[in-house]
């Protein structure tokens, strides 16, 4: 899929997405299903470029304990999402959908497998610290539950990918795939080995969202919930991402994406 890293005239503006869940009828319906599908797809994958661009930060130098601390927290975090985010949206998506839906199935529970052992590589990286994912006794911040419960109340297994594989899915793919990742700078090359060792799965994730989109994406109503899940999800999600990109070390310099 299309690559659409910022421009160096657009580093300090604020990026602009279409707000879907605003349009009516006759605009959204302008689309085809498949048009529709890839504009959700460019505005998760925008929102991700923008987000992870070293461009948008200054760096902060943190006391080596402070930044442990951060990058602990990050890592349990990423435990927590890869156990919850990974396993329980997509047995709910497996469970919903249709009996004849045997092959999207069987991709869901291939992709449990391998969200499974992204937990797994958190973990591991967590021990070189000293530190273990300890989920169980993870404490969410707000933000955090409320990226939850978006995926939680999505009613469809098409809502559900909105808020998960066709959201925050496509905005990790942004920490590896775009030359200017922060975290290439942020973490050091054995956990930036571990997150492209991971991101290697995300391909098929993606995939399964594009196709659980495409199954409820014909009409108005359809695509006005798919665009409100996606929105309050990548909503929720900016802000807790770039409150652990500042706490690892940096300020930024340029406003969150909006939607508009
Ligand atoms: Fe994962
Ligand atoms: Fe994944």
């Amino acid at each position: 899929m299309l690559n659409t890293q910022n421009s160096p005239e657009t580093l300090t503006k604020t990026l602009t997405e279409p707000a879907y869940s605003k349009w009516d009828a006759e605009k959204l319906m302008q689309f085809s299903a498949n048009e529709y599908m890839q504009k959700l797809y460019h505005r998760a994958k925008n929102i991700g470029d923008d987000l992870y661009d070293d461009r948008g930060y200054e760096f902060i130098t943190l006391e080596p304990e402070a930044y442990k601390e951060a990058l602990v927290q990050y890592m349990r975090r990423r435990a927590w999402s890869e156990w919850y985010f990974g396993t329980v949206a997509q047995a709910r998506e497996i469970t919903l959908l249709a009996e004849d839906q045997v092959n999207l199935k069987l991709r869901l529970a291939r992709q449990i497998q391998d969200e499974m052992r992204h937990y797994d590589v958190f973990a591991q990286q967590l021990r070189r610290y000293n530190a273990e994912p300890k989920i169980s006794e993870f404490v969410l911040p707000p933000i955090l539950i409320q990226m939850q419960k978006v995926q939680v109340e999505a009613e469809t297994a098409s809502e559900i990918a909105a808020a998960n594989q066709f959201a925050g899915e496509i905005v990790l793919s942004s920490m590896t795939d775009l030359e200017t990742s922060i975290f290439k700078r942020l973490f050091d090359k054995e956990l930036m080995d571990a997150i492209y060792d991971i991101e290697r799965d995300e391909p098929p994730h993606i995939a399964n969202g594009r196709d659980l989109i495409l199954l409820a994406c014909e009409t108005y109503e359809q695509r006005h919930r798919l665009a409100v899940a996606q929105e309050k999800y990548l909503g929720y999600m900016m802000q807790l991402h770039v409150t652990e990109i500042i706490k690892l070390g940096c300020r930024r310099v340029k406003p969150l994406p909006v939607f508009e």
